[in-house]
């Protein structure tokens, strides 16, 4: 080949690297972020990632615009190797024309979906972006739906996860919102629908950016984040870290995790972590973790419905996806927000064919009329109708409460969970002693003697009688009432025998889960 062939292809290349030039990276790393190929590096194995459409130009002759083209247009797309799997990723460049989406890089990123839905390896988005490139208009808009497509049929085939990393506001909003994971590094990153001048004009509230869409709003108040990233680095370590969770799409399954963990260890501590009184809290994360391989567990949406806990963990080396009430948290109750957590983890791990591992302690739904008036019916069958829909392996463990509605949704062997296992402590029944005892023998109570005395003695009757596990398992809705330090090597057993489970749903082309 000539040198001045080489040349040409060296010069167009460096010209893509170049992005936006340096005065702009500067300013991207003095706001505390990184440049787009900064982040493709870190995300990816080392020098594993394959640039596609390095050379794409934008198309656009309005405003000027023929006069800045730069060569990629601000859009890095390519693929490469997470813990030596592949992935594919794209990394809007704010250096250029603030990492505008145009019609050319919006098709960049089109085509690395179609790639990965026929290949089946997970799309990774970073964004950084002032939205659609306002100098191209409708086409712009046009490149938005293309990818909200692709977000849309791409979800339950393969695994799809976004990174904020800077503005992303608008419409910009719904492919992030789309996908299974949404990660946000705290102070630089921002969404909304629509801005604090906005709202301003509309409603006159005044609100700055970070209050509206600062990643700590959306991972405490509106659930939209999974994860609360202290830098890029960070942000982008800890999707390496999930990544080991995952699978490469519906079919594949999770890779057996090896762990000199024994299978038949057991937790004696386990014993004793339970309060018997039941209304003390404690830390249903103690009892994951001392179940769980290596004592590892990997949390998602840590900081959001803080009354449920659900994340990934390995037993056994298999990888399971854990749901359990929090009785640290507003008693474990079930309330809106927790229910669409779990339901949509639940289905998150139904559609991967990760098994689901339930630790079961909830006193029943939040009550109130601010649960009321917000749809807890509505929300709280979300979780039902995860549970019941769920073909893959199912596992629960009722450590203590489980009550009323609460017991149906969470994992019962009524919604075809395959083994139920219940603590001693274990407390299932229509309600807790105090109300029942209230309702059945209000009358009775008012007429004894010494009413407090009268009522404690109803308590304790209906106590022995009704909040126990063993009712449950005289009937089969608990397979064993199972001593805690048990607990591992139970679930092992219970994971290895539903391996190969199979399990069916009536033919349809979708449910209407309750939205
Ligand atoms: C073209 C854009 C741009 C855009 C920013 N730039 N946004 N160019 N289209 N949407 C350019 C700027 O002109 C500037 O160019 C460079 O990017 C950096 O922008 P700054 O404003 O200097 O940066 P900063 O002060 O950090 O502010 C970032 C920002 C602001 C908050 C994102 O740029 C902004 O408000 N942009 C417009 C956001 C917006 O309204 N987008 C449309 C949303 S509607 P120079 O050459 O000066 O460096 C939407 C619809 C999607 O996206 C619909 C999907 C259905």
């Amino acid at each position: 080949m000539s040198s001045s062939g080489l040349d040409k292809v060296r010069e167009r290349h460096a010209r893509a690297e170049a992005g936006g030039g340096p005065e702009r990276k500067e300013r991207q790393h003095r706001e505390g972020k990184l440049s787009a190929r900064e982040r493709v590096d870190l995300l990816l194995d080392e020098g594993s990632f394959e640039e596609l459409d390095k050379l794409v130009r934008h198309r656009c002759r309005n405003f000027g615009m023929e006069q800045s083209v730069i060569d990629g247009d601000g859009f890095v797309t390519g693929h490469g190797l997470i813990h030596g799997r592949q992935a594919f990723v794209f990394a809007q460049d704010f250096t250029v024309f603030g990492g505008s989406l145009s019609e050319a890089n919006a098709q960049k990123i089109v085509k690395i979906m179609d790639l990965a839905l026929k290949v089946g390896a997970p799309v990774i988005g970073l964004n950084d972006s002032g939205g659609a490139r306002i100098q191209e208009g409708v086409v712009s808009l046009a490149g938005y739906a293309d990818i909200f497509l692709r977000n849309t049929l791409a979800s339950g085939v393969v695994p799809q996860i976004s990174a904020i990393m800077g503005p992303c506001a608008g419409g910009a909003v719904y492919s992030p919102a789309l996908t299974d994971f949404v990660f946000m590094v705290d102070r630089t990153s921002h969404m909304f629908v629509t801005g604090p001048d906005v709202i301003k004009t509309v409603t006159h509230e005044d609100v700055d950016k970070e209050t509206l869409g600062g990643a700590l709003t959306h991972n405490t108040k509106s659930g939209v984040a999974q994860f609360l990233a202290a830098d890029d680095a960070d942000c982008l370590r800890s999707i390496r870290e999930l990544m080991r969770f995952l699978p490469q799409n519906n079919l594949d399954g999770v890779p057996p995790a090896p762990t000199n963990d024994s299978d038949s260890r057991q937790d004696l501590e386990l014993d004793t972590l339970i309060p018997e009184e039941s209304n003390k809290p404690y830390d249903i994360k103690d009892v994951i973790r001392r179940v769980v391989d290596d004592s590892y567990f990997f949390e998602i949406a840590e900081h959001f419905a803080r009354n449920i806990v659900i994340g990934f963990a390995r037993v056994g080396g298999t990888t399971v996806g854990v749901v359990a009430n929090q009785p640290a948290h507003l008693a474990g109750c079930l309330d809106i927000n927790s229910s669409t957590k779990a339901a949509r983890f639940v289905r998150f791990c139904d559609a991967f064919l990760i098994p689901i591992l339930t630790f079961e302690d909830v006193p029943g739904f939040l009550p109130g009329t601010e649960q009321e008036f917000g749809g807890i019916i509505r929300h709280g069958a979300k979780l039902l109708y995860a549970y019941a829909e769920a073909t893959v392996p199912k596992i629960t463990v009722i450590t203590r409460k489980a009550y009323g509605g609460a017991y149906c949704v969470m994992g019962s062997k009524h919604l075809r969970t395959d083994v139920n296992f219940a603590y001693p402590t274990a407390e299932i029944a229509v309600m807790g002693p105090e109300g029942a005892v209230n309702i059945l023998y209000r009358h009775e109570l008012g007429r004894a003697q010494d009413p407090e005395q009268a009522r404690q003695a109803k308590v304790h009757e209906f106590r022995e009688r009704f909040a126990n596990p063993f009712v449950a398992a005289e009937r089969g809705y608990i397979d064993d009432v199972i001593e805690p330090h048990e607990t591992r090597p139970k679930v092992i057993r219970a994971l290895r025998l539903l391996a190969n489970k199979v399990d069916t749903m009536p033919k349809k082309k979708h449910g209407s889960i309750p939205l």
